[in-house]
């Protein structure tokens, strides 16, 4: 298993380009299973889940071909037609539940076997389930396996999810948009990575209207057409390298990346006392000399700040001067890193769903591990600020979804080590 060796302390100069978005591509890749023509998808990020969902595709019987170093992949289908997505492939990433709509819509039936827990949390699929059910699917739970059938095919209904679910509204989105009628869903998630989905799919001829903030309308149409599309780029990896330029006064030019999708952030880093200029697809951040507290931050929805950056931020509020608390309420056991940023000497307390956060600057380097993909990156941003060497271990969690993270830390002046064994 594969670990970083970092020396801090470090400060951050320079430049950095943001990659593709993991979670705008999951849903993409899954939504290519819609397709009897080829689909081209751009701007791919090299990151495990990517590859996990790629194998998925092919296990089901479509065939992919690559180019520009695995970024650009071309999906087409294959003579066989699967309808089985097996635990081995669902287990290491929650997001294999998304195929489970387009399969239904293509071949009436699907077999897919349900994620099971995972370390932030239960993360049930009640709501994807539910709603899926309304469409005209006979839903049964067999042995770890969701066994979906729609004897007539998918008909179009209308559905309020009860909560907001990203992966949900994904899976209904890929279910409708080639449905018999009309679907009508309420209470959707707006995250970013759901726009970019829903613009993949209409640029294919799919019928997809926003008909208010958190309501779509889609009408079923019989096929889609063959396009290339690109991805949007990643607004956590980007928030992340944010936050890396603020801890210890850096200065860093984020490139390829549009500022207007977290500006949320944005405005919360400008608080803690940072100093931001963007322009319509960089920003230019330079770091405060001492960084102000935050009274109360909680994490929500978009465009709320989102749980995947609370991990990050709660490490800058290690260094800030004075107290401040974070309340997480997305997911009910997203505090995992604090103890190992305790190891380093941050001074948090959990009380329920809230963390309080006293700022200290005597950080030293220790010996850590990671325990998801999100916690794992702050516990590198922490490791970095802190006087000494830290090892951090299991950074497979990291690879999930970072793209060659400690190559783009180290050109901007982090001292950190891959060690394989
Ligand atoms: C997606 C993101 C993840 C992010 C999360 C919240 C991907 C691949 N992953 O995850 O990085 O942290 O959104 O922004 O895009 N829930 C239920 N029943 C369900 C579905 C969800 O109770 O059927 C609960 C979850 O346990 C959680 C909350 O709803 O507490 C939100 O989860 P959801 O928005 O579905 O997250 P994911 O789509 O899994």
């Amino acid at each position: 298993m594969d670990k970083f060796k970092i020396n801090g302390p470090s400060k951050i100069r320079g430049e950095v380009s943001i990659s593709g978005s993991k979670n705008a591509a999951l849903p993409i890749l899954a939504a290519t299973l819609l397709f009897d023509k080829n689909v081209t998808i751009k701007n791919l990020p090299r990151v495990k889940d990517i590859d996990t969902m790629l194998n998925l595709l092919k296990s089901l019987g479509r065939k992919i071909t690559f180019k520009n170093n695995k970024k650009i992949a071309t999906i087409s289908k294959g003579k066989k037609n699967n309808f089985f997505a097996p635990y081995s492939l669902v287990k290491t990433m929650r997001a294999g539940i998304l195929v489970l709509g387009p399969l239904l819509a293509k071949n009436k039936k699907a077999k897919v076997s349900s994620p099971g827990g995972c370390s932030i949390g239960v993360r049930p699929i009640d709501i994807h389930l539910k709603a899926i059910s309304k469409l005209g699917v006979k839903i049964q739970i067999k042995k770890g396996y969701v066994n979906a059938i729609a004897q007539e095919g998918l008909v179009g209904s209308e559905i309020r999810f009860s909560k907001i679910s990203v992966g949900a509204t994904e899976n209904l989105i890929l279910a409708a948009c080639l449905a018999n009628g009309t679907t009508t869903i309420k209470n959707c998630a707006i995250e970013p990575e759901i726009k970019d989905l829903t613009n993949f799919l209409k640029a294919a001829g799919a019928k997809i209207k926003w008909i208010g903030k958190r309501t779509l309308k889609i009408e079923g149409v019989k096929t889609l057409k063959n396009i290339t599309y690109s991805i949007m780029n990643d607004r956590i990896e980007a928030g992340t390298f944010c936050v890396a330029a603020c801890l210890n006064g850096g200065n860093l030019k984020i490139k390829n990346f549009e500022p207007k999708i977290i500006n949320t952030e944005i405005n919360l880093l400008k608080k803690i006392g940072a100093k931001i200029k963007t322009t319509k697809n960089t920003i230019q951040i330079n770091g405060p000399k001492k960084i102000r507290s935050l009274d109360f931050l909680k994490t929500g929805e978009y465009p709320n700040f989102p749980t995947d950056l609370q991990a990050q931020i709660m490490v800058l509020l290690t260094k800030a001067n004075g107290k401040s608390i974070i309340e997480e309420n997305i997911f009910e056991n997203r505090f995992m890193h604090v103890p190992e940023l305790k190891r380093l000497g941050a001074k948090i307390n959990i009380k329920g769903n809230k963390a309080i956060i006293e700022g200290t600057d005597n950080l030293e380097g220790a010996e850590l591990m990671s325990s998801d993909l999100r916690a794992s990156v702050a516990l590198v941003l922490a490791a970095f600020i802190s006087r000494g060497t830290s090892i951090i271990n299991r950074v497979y969690h990291l690879d999930r979804g970072y793209e060659k993270i400690e190559n783009k830390l180290k050109k901007i002046g982090v001292n950190i080590k891959r060690i394989s064994k």
